[in-house]
């Protein structure tokens, strides 16, 4: 390079970065470490083992409310039960935006529940509660529904007759089963392919976006769309599903009756025809796509992924195994399966899934938020349009609200009299207006399956519980939980 180009290249640094320090001035952002043009805080990130070790790092720096960039973009992360939840909760309204988060958003274009803004993003929210609930989410329906799911699932436990074996294909192909139930109208036998096939999907994508990979990918996509590596899957692993879906909705549409709708799908395809005519619906083929998309992979990998990391903590601590059983054969018995009714007589049982959850902490960094409108927030001024993050593995291990936060610990969640005692910063399904949709459903979940397996089988290591290693074998949008095989003696 002459000395021309180098004197211009650097005026133009220089100048970028007087830019970025101005706009920080004019709306008083919070404090963060001094950004590089295009690169932002890259060189200050990747000086840990992933972005919520560095993001960790810096908030001690520079406090629970603090200004990074990733790469050009801006970015406000919150840290600590207290500065989530004045965000979340307290100004939930003002924090409800769903913020840039591109190995989603390069494929949902904003047409799916999770990833979409504004009136979209209402519209849609709104009718898909509506339709799960129709469709028994919270209710006795979705109960019976989860219980025969999980009889099938406990047939294939014990075809496993005291074998090793890992159990990450045959969790995910149940739990994605009762989802796939209320999307596509009924259940897939464990073999069909198409179910085998979503699996796999959605859970190479799960380890890609918990990757490197995917975190450079959210930082430089338009960069990384021309280098090789496993996150140019992504979209191949995203294009595969929809083909799915979009499959199943043909065939749903030939038989479409909208006086008796059998699912989700069909209930969509109604709305639509009952907006045809209007310019401005959101209900169109792209957004039934995408929201169909978004609940799959909402309800498949996130119980699958929380059900192994709790099998891994129940074999760690085999007292806690041994008094969840305990509860169990006292509450319910070994003559029927344990029923939702059950769990407030189960507090043991409900603290140990609640300290699972809290401890796992699968989506450590929430999915990004944006401010819908300027913010005054704790003296700092945000401007409309900042995306924030809001490091949930920083509330879940905040020593100001659990005793031993970096322990697996049940005590975490109950009172002197030991009944179950519930927790503010108890956070995996997120806080406010963004809430996790799938909430109510996936905590049936893991307490009918999580009890049921209990009930029938004591699950074993193959080697001594105190070398099983808890900690993820990757960390991103998940914690991913290292690859394990067990052994299921029947009770
Ligand atoms: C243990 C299981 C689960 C965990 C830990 C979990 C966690 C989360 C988290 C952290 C978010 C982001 C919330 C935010 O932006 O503040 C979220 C959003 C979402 N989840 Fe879940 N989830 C689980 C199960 C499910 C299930 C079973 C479904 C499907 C019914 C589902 C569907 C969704 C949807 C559609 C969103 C987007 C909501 C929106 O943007 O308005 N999730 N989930």
């Amino acid at each position: 390079m002459d000395s021309i180009s180098t004197a211009l290249l650097l005026l133009i640094l220089a100048l970028l970065c007087l830019l970025l320090n101005t706009s920080s001035s004019k709306s008083r952002l919070p404090p963060g470490p001094r950004p590089l043009p295009f690169l932002g805080n890259l060189l200050q990130l990747r000086s840990s083992k992933d972005l919520l070790t560095s993001l960790t790092k810096l908030s001690k720096e520079f406090g629970p409310v603090y200004t990074v960039y990733l790469g050009p973009r801006r970015v406000v992360v919150l840290s600590g039960y207290q500065a989530v939840k004045e965000a979340l909760v307290d100004q939930g309204e003002e924090f409800s935006g769903r913020g840039d988060y591109p190995v989603f958003f390069n494929f949902t274009k904003g047409d799916g529940i999770a990833f979409s803004n504004g009136d979209r993003w209402k519209a849609l929210r709104k009718f898909s509660l509506q339709i799960l609930r129709n469709f028994g989410m919270g209710k006795r329906t979705m109960e019976d529904r989860i219980l025969e799911e999980g009889r099938f699932l406990l047939a294939e436990l014990r075809n496993t007759e005291g074998k090793p074996f890992d159990p990450t294909i045959l969790l995910s192909r149940s739990v994605s089963n009762i989802i796939c139930s209320v999307l596509f109208g009924s259940r897939f036998d464990y073999e069909d392919e198409r179910l085998l096939n979503i699996v796999q999907l959605i859970n190479d994508n799960f380890q890609i976006m918990s990757s490197f990979w995917g975190e450079m990918y959210n930082i430089f996509p338009n960069l990384l769309d021309w280098v090789p590596g496993p996150h140019r899957r992504l979209f191949q692993n995203f294009d595969r599903m929809k083909n799915l879906i979009a499959l199943s909705v043909r065939d749903h549409q030939a038989s479409h009756d909208p006086k008796s709708p059998r699912d989700f799908i069909d209930c969509f395809l109604t709305k639509i025809a009952e907006e045809k005519q209007d310019p401005l619906s959101h209900f169109h083929m792209d957004t039934l796509l995408m929201t169909t998309h978004n609940l799959l992979f909402g309800g498949t990998e996130t119980v699958g992924t929380t059900l192994r990391h709790t099998f891994l903590l129940l074999m760690k601590y085999p007292k806690v195994q041994a008094r969840v059983q305990e509860e169990i054969d006292n509450v319910v018995g070994r003559a029927r399966l344990p029923v939702l009714e059950d769990r407030t007589a189960m507090p043991y049982t409900d603290a140990v899934i609640h300290e699972a959850q809290r401890f796992a902490d699968i989506i450590p960094m929430n999915l990004p938020h944006r401010l819908i409108r300027d913010t005054v927030f704790r003296g700092f001024l945000l401007p409309k349009g900042t995306d924030v993050i809001t490091l949930l593995n920083t509330v879940h291990n905040d020593p100001s609200q659990f005793l031993t936060p970096r322990e697996f610990n049940p005590e975490h969640f109950l009172d002197a009299n030991q009944s179950f005692k519930k927790s503010p910063a108890f956070m995996p399904f997120s806080a406010g207006r963004r809430l996790c949709l799938g909430e109510s459903l996936a905590r049936m979940e893991l307490f009918l399956y999580l009890t049921a397996i209990l009930q029938s089988f004591s699950l074993q290591p193959l080697g001594a519980p105190e070398d099983i290693d808890l900690t993820p074998i990757s960390t991103g949008l998940g914690n991913v939980p290292r690859p394990f095989q067990l052994y299921l003696r029947a009770r």
